[in-house]
């Protein structure tokens, strides 16, 4: 069982401390979130293991963190300044302003129950191009209208990779394959923002450009294709709440060969199942396209790609083959985001207890938690069981995050925990002082084991792991 809707996971973020609605005390700003205490300790385990994955437990890939303003030539040479563009509709009736390819997930202003072009009275303009990237200039003295102030906040992270990639190579002595993986914010000044922190105009991505050689490049897409499929179900989501979407020709990203997305049912209680679900990743076969227009003499027939601006050829000198090259790259791309509300939704579970009452537990992976035990105590008017508490709390927190919390009753204090997800709740009560042990209860069954608090830790540990 997942979560029945997006809303089911915003009123819980909002309770419980995991995602807020951005300058709530000045009105909101559209569509933009903050990340609660919960929320930030999710990511950041969600983050986590994707490094891990891919950086430590692997032989072949290097982390980078390039800087979200680049010079203004990345963004044109890259074809974003051209290309990074939406179809925009104005409704001159109800003055609302669209997404051309997305009309059918928004609603009219003035009749919220259609969609906009459903309603007679709309009357919608021709779609014209929005350029997505967010303009900014640069330097004390610039203006506005200052050309050469202008620049852009990054809406990919993977530029960064590319303009880089030859200081990667050079300084870790890699050979191909090899890729680079980077996590950051990216920003898009989205037409249609939406669905709670589905789609945002600020946003974090996590990217890895993996080079290879071109002949090599089909197979190694679906490696990465099978493994992200595999990674994300080990974050604890159902394969039944995944598909796979291969992208039209006309869908593909201006640098793309072949794009396979990676979807999620974000939607379970739209009634066309179609429209149930929509993307939590992509994997992009980029070809050497971004090497190559970044590159100062692009060996391109024709000279149709030659870049005057950039100092560097980003080719590569393969010395088994004694050849020059440009590297195709593929590259598996996904929001934090988008997957940290795929993995609280597909965690989200409401169970029963023997009186009757509906209570919420989050199912998350005990990696993903952003809380692993909590130790509470029994009585709170009771000096030795809290000071023995908090003595608890002290000895797990450097191997673990351990909270204490008093502000309850066992029950309510439970039934918090589950709702946030944390795997264990260790309790002292009065027995606790005569024989040194607690109740550890199980998040899942709910079942309540006595140990001994000399082996607490390492029961923890072993059953977190
Ligand atoms: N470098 C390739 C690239 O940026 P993308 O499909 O546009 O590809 C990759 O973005 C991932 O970033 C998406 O699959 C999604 O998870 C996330 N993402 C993109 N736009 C987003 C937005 N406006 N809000 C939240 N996440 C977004």
């Amino acid at each position: 069982m997942s979560a029945p809707n997006i809303e089911t996971i915003v009123s819980l973020s909002k309770r419980r401390g995991f995602v807020f609605p951005a300058s709530d005390i000045y009105g909101g700003l559209g569509s933009s979130w903050d990340y609660g205490p919960l929320g930030v300790e999710l990511a950041n385990n969600i983050k986590k293991s994707w490094w891990n994955w891919l950086v430590y437990e692997r032989d072949d890939i290097e982390g980078l963190d390039s800087s979200i303003i680049q010079n203004r030539l990345v963004w044109k040479y890259s074809g974003h300044e051209q290309t990074f563009h939406d179809p925009l509709v104005d409704c001159r009736t109800c003055k609302g302003r669209f997404r051309l390819d997305k009309l059918q997930d928004v609603q009219c202003l003035n009749h919220p129950e259609v969609h906009p072009g459903e309603d007679k009275e709309c009357s919608l303009t021709e779609a014209r191009d929005f350029n997505l990237m967010f303009r900014t200039t640069m330097g004390a003295v610039s203006t506005e209208d200052d050309p050469a102030a202008l620049a852009y906040l990054r809406p990919e992270t993977a530029q960064g990779i590319f303009i880089n990639f030859a200081n990667v190579l050079n300084t870790s002595r890699r050979k191909l394959p090899f890729g680079v993986a980077q996590i950051g914010k990216a920003f898009r000044n989205e037409v249609t923002p939406g669905n709670f922190i589905f789609r945002t105009r600020e946003f974090e991505q996590m990217e890895m450009e993996y080079f290879c050689r071109p002949e090599d490049a089909g197979r190694i897409h679906q490696e990465w294709i099978d493994g992200f499929q595999e990674w994300i179900q080990e974050l604890g989501i159902s394969s039944e709440n995944l598909k796979l979407y291969e992208q039209t020709k006309e869908e593909l990203a201006h640098y793309s060969e072949r794009t396979v997305d990676v979807l999620y049912r974000y939607f379970p209680e739209r009634e066309d199942e179609e429209k149930q679900w929509d993307e939590l990743m992509g994997i992009a076969n980029r070809t050497d396209y971004d090497l190559r227009v970044h590159s100062k003499k692009p060996e391109d027939a024709g000279g149709k790609r030659i870049n005057p601006d950039s100092t560097e050829d980003l080719s590569y000198f393969d010395p088994q083959t004694n050849e020059r090259l440009y590297p195709y790259v593929i590259e598996p791309a996904i929001g934090v985001n988008r997957t940290l509300l795929a993995v609280m939704m597909d965690a989200y579970l409401e169970k029963t207890n023997d009186k009757g009452e509906t209570r919420v537990i989050l199912k998350l992976k005990p990696e993903l938690a952003p809380i692993k035990v909590a130790v509470l105590p029994l009585a709170k008017n009771k000096p030795e069981i809290v000071d023995m508490a908090k003595t608890i709390k002290r000895s797990l927190q450097p191997s673990m995050r351990a909270v204490y919390d008093d502000t309850g009753g066992i029950g309510k204090l439970y039934a918090r925990q589950d709702e946030i997800g944390t795997p264990f709740c260790v309790t002292v009560d009065h027995e606790s002082l005569v024989d040194n042990a607690v109740t550890v209860r199980d998040r899942d069954t709910w079942e309540q084991e006595r140990i001994g608090i000399d082996v607490l830790k390492d029961y923890l540990q072993k059953s977190l792991a």
